[in-house]
C-alpha cells in the first residue's frame, strides 16, 4: 500500500473530505452527531489552515489548524496556560478513515499542523473526550501534555456531558508559564 501524501486542503478537497468523515462517523461517532452541513463543520469559523492526507483521489485523513479566541479559553485552561502572549492556536477536525489506521497518518497530519503553528509563533493546544482511546494514545506518543480537564456543554454518545481533557504541544509545555510547571 502506498504512503498517501499530505497536503494543504482546497475547497475542491471538501467533498472527498466529507466522505471519509462519514465513514469515520459510522465507525467512531466522531463527531457524535452528523452535521447539517459537513463541509462548514470541516471549516470552523477561525480556521487558519487544513491538510489532507490523499491516496489517489480519496481523502484518508484530515487536520485542521485553528486561532482561538483567548477571551473564550475554558476558564481552567486559560488558568493553566498563565496569559500566553502568544496567539493561540487548536488542532481541530483530525482523523483517519478507518481502513488506513496504524500507519502513522494521524502522527503525520499532527506534525504537520503542529510545524505550521510553530512556524506562526502560536502556542498550541487541542481537546479529546476522555472516551477517544487512540486520539489520547496518540497525542501522548507525540509527547503532548495533558493540562487540565473540564466537562463540555455537549454531550457525548453515552448522553452525558462529555469530559474533554486539554493538552499542550511539546513545544507549548516548555515556554515559559505555567502549563510549562503544571504536570512535572
Ligand atoms: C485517533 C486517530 C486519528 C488515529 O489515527 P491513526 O492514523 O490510526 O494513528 P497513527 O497510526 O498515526 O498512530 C500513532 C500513534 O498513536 C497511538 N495510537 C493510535 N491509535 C491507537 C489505538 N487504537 N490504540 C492505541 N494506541 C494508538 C500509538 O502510539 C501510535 O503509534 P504506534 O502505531 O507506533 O504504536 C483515528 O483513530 C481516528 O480517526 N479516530 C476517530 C476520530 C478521532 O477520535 N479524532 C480525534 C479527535 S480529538
Amino acid at each position: 500500500m502506498e504512503t498517501p501524501s499530505i497536503r494543504r486542503r482546497t475547497a475542491e478537497d471538501l467533498p472527498a473530505c466529507v466522505d471519509a468523515l462519514a465513514a469515520v462517523h459510522a465507525c467512531d461517532r466522531y463527531p457524535v452527531d452528523w452535521p447539517a452541513d459537513p463541509a462548514r463543520w470541516l471549516t470552523p469559523s477561525r480556521l487558519v489552515e487544513a491538510w489532507v492526507a490523499v491516496e489517489g483521489r480519496d481523502v484518508v485523513g484530515h487536520v485542521g489548524l485553528s486561532q482561538l479566541d483567548a477571551a473564550t479559553l475554558e476558564p481552567s485552561l486559560a488558568e493553566a496556560l498563565g496569559t500566553p502572549a502568544a496567539p493561540v492556536g487548536s488542532i481541530t477536525r483530525l482523523f483517519v478513515t478507518p481502513r488506513r489506521r496504524g500507519h502513522g497518518q494521524a502522527a503525520r497530519l499532527l506534525e504537520v499542523a503542529r510545524k505550521e503553528a510553530a512556524n506562526l509563533g502560536m502556542s498550541l493546544i487541542l481537546d479529546v473526550s476522555d472516551d477517544s482511546h487512540a486520539a489520547i494514545a496518540l497525542y501522548e506518543s507525540a509527547g503532548w501534555r495533558r493540562v487540565v480537564s473540564a466537562r463540555a456543554d455537549w454531550l457525548n454518545a453515552a448522553g452525558e456531558h462529555a469530559l474533554l481533557h486539554y493538552y499542550v504541544s511539546p513545544e507549548t509545555a516548555r515556554k515559559p508559564g505555567r502549563a510549562a510547571g503544571l504536570y512535572e
